[in-house]
């Protein structure tokens, strides 16, 4: 990627303000814009490294369960736990619910595949990314419990959220302006129904 374009204003100011990355800033206005995080909740980040977004959920005051492929620095904030790990992998998912030791609040997911360049394979990838997000988010969630999935508009993405209004409600697509305006990405919430009215 081009330098003009990795190191904006927010990539300076991530690192003038600690935060692991620019995307810190994205949850702090997914945060302004729906107020989902409070304080005490236990919270589910997927694809986590380098790690902004665990940093801001800790700050909010959440209990923080994070997994990535990659390998994570450590926190030195024990509200912060990580497995090192594939989302998608059996065992990697029962070790966070293991380390939640109940079910999750919120489960964030700002998942992305490495993209090839070859749209039809990279949309592909993209829509079973969202659809791991939301199948863990199923399984994960407590009752009235909040997903919140990076996305992008494609047919196979709009496929994968149609099928989640049969399990889940209030789905919302959220545009953010921290995202570089060279990405199309969007964030989709919704809320797993269940719990007492
Ligand atoms: C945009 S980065 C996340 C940035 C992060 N939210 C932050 O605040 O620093 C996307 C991450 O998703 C991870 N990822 C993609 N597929 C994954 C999977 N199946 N399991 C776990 N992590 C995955 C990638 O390794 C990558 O680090």
């Amino acid at each position: 990627m081009a330098e003009y374009q990795r190191k904006d204003h927010l990539y300076n100011k991530a690192k003038e303000e600690g935060y692991r990355s620019r995307a810190a800033y994205k949850l702090l206005e997914i945060q302004k814009k729906h107020r989902l995080i409070r304080s005490g909740q236990v919270i589910l980040d997927l694809g986590c490294y380098p790690g902004g977004w665990c940093q801001v959920a800790a700050q909010l005051g959440a209990r923080v369960v994070g997994v990535d492929i990659r390998t994570l620095e450590t926190f030195a904030d024990n509200t912060i736990s990580i497995v090192e790990g594939d989302a998608n992998d059996p065992d990697v998912q029962a070790e966070l619910l293991r380390l939640a030791g109940r079910k999750f609040d919120l489960v964030l997911s700002d998942m992305s595949p490495h993209l090839s360049g070859i749209e039809a394979r990279d949309n592909v990838r993209i829509a079973e990314l969202v659809e791991l997000a939301f199948d863990i988010a199923f399984q994960m969630l407590r009752p009235n419990g909040i997903v919140v999935a990076k996305a992008f508009p494609c047919n196979d993405v709009e496929e994968v959220l149609q099928r989640q209004k049969k399990r889940f409600q209030k789905l919302k697509r959220t545009r953010l302006e921290s995202t570089r305006t060279t990405s199309n990405e969007l964030y989709v919430t919704a809320m797993l129904p269940g719990g007492a009215k």
